[in-house]
Parts: structure tokens; sequence; C-alpha cells
């Protein structure tokens, strides 16, 4: 069991990482304009001020990146009994992984932002969830997993997301805990 979690863990980390990126790359003035430029629906807006085309940016590329490094590691024998799927279409793989993210964190933006949560509220569990869903749902027509991991990598990552939201809230790295 707690290697299926270490392999659930290790196949979700390019994952983890487009969902750290728009918060690790707040500082850059790289695309830093509101995906929904700012317009609104019904005086709320689509998406909110804070989903920008840097953060979908970074998502993909930090995705990328960790999806290559698993690809050279899984190549060379290196943590192979971590590595749950061949890494050959790394590129791919990383693309889906990290665009998915990203496109599933919009789409709880969409949803929060009709429901009247003001960005940045806490919208307990889909901002912990809404990544995962996305990346395995953009994941799917290539890498099917069994109904009993995808269980252990929503709740693995549900837990994950808040204990690494409170860690980077008391570091000062961001401004929500949640
Ligand atoms: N971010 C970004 N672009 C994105 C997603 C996030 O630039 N596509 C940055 C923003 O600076 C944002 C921060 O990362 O404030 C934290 O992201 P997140 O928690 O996903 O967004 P919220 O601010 O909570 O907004 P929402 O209420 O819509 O979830
Ligand atoms: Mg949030």
């Amino acid at each position: 069991m707690a290697n299926i979690i270490l392999q659930c863990f290790y196949f979700m980390l390019p994952v983890y990482f487009a969902n750290m990126a728009p918060v690790i790359a707040k500082k850059i003035n790289f695309l830093k304009f509101p995906i929904d430029f700012g317009r609104e629906i019904k005086n709320k807006p689509i998406l909110g001020k804070n989903k920008t085309f840097r953060g979908l940016f970074f998502g993909v590329i930090f995705a990328i990146i960790i999806s290559y490094i698993q690809y050279y590691l899984y190549k060379n024998g290196i943590l192979f009994d971590l590595a749950m799927i061949d890494y050959s279409s790394w590129l791919l793989l990383g693309f889906l992984m990290g665009f998915g993210a990203i496109f599933g964190d919009l789409v709880k933006s969409f949803f929060k932002r009709r429901l009247g949560y003001e960005p940045g509220k806490p919208f307990v569990p889909w901002d912990q969830t809404d990544f995962v869903i996305g990346a395995l749902i953009f994941l799917f027509p290539i890498v099917k997993l069994p109904i009993d991991k995808i269980m252990i990598i929503i709740i693995l990552s549900f837990i994950l997301h808040i204990i690494v939201n409170h860690l980077a809230f008391y570091t000062g790295v961001r401004k929500e805990k949640w």
C-alpha cells in the first residue's frame, strides 16, 4: 500500500509542480494579464483577475520539465520502481498534465465567480482537487488509471494541498492559507 501511494505521488509530480507554478512565478512580469481580459458576465468577472496567462504558461512549462526529468530517470533505470507509466512520451505527458491542471483550476474559478466567491477566498474541496481532476481528464486518452489509484490520488492530493498551502502561507510565499 505504501508503495502504491508513493507511486501515485511520483506520477503526480508534474501536476503538483504545474499547480505551484503560478504562485512561484508571481513576481515575473511576463504574460501578466488576465485570461478573461477583465471581462464580466452579469457584473461578475468571468474568471477573476488572479487567473493570468503567466500562470498558464509556467504551469505547462513546469510540468513538461518535471516530466522530462522523470523520463530521463526512467530511461536510466533510476527510481524505476516508482514509475507507473512509460515516460517515452514525456512532452505530451507533461503538456497534458500542465494544461489539464491549469484548465481545471480555471473551470473551478469560473464556477467560483458565478457563485459570488471573491478571488482568493476558500472554496473547499474544489480548490484542493480542481487541478487533479483537470489533469486526469486531459491525460485520460493516453493514461487510463484504475479507479483505486484515482481515489488514492484525489485523497493524497487533497491532503498534500492543504499541508503545502499552509506551509506556503506561514513562510510568506502565499497570501492565503487555503
Ligand atoms: N495565478 C496566476 N495565473 C493562474 C492561476 C494562478 O497568475 N492561471 C496566481 C495568482 O497570482 C493567484 C495565485 O497564483 O493569486 C494563487 O492562485 P489560486 O489559489 O489558484 O487562485 P486564487 O487567487 O485563489 O483565485 P480563485 O479564487 O479564482 O481560485
Ligand atoms: Mg486559491
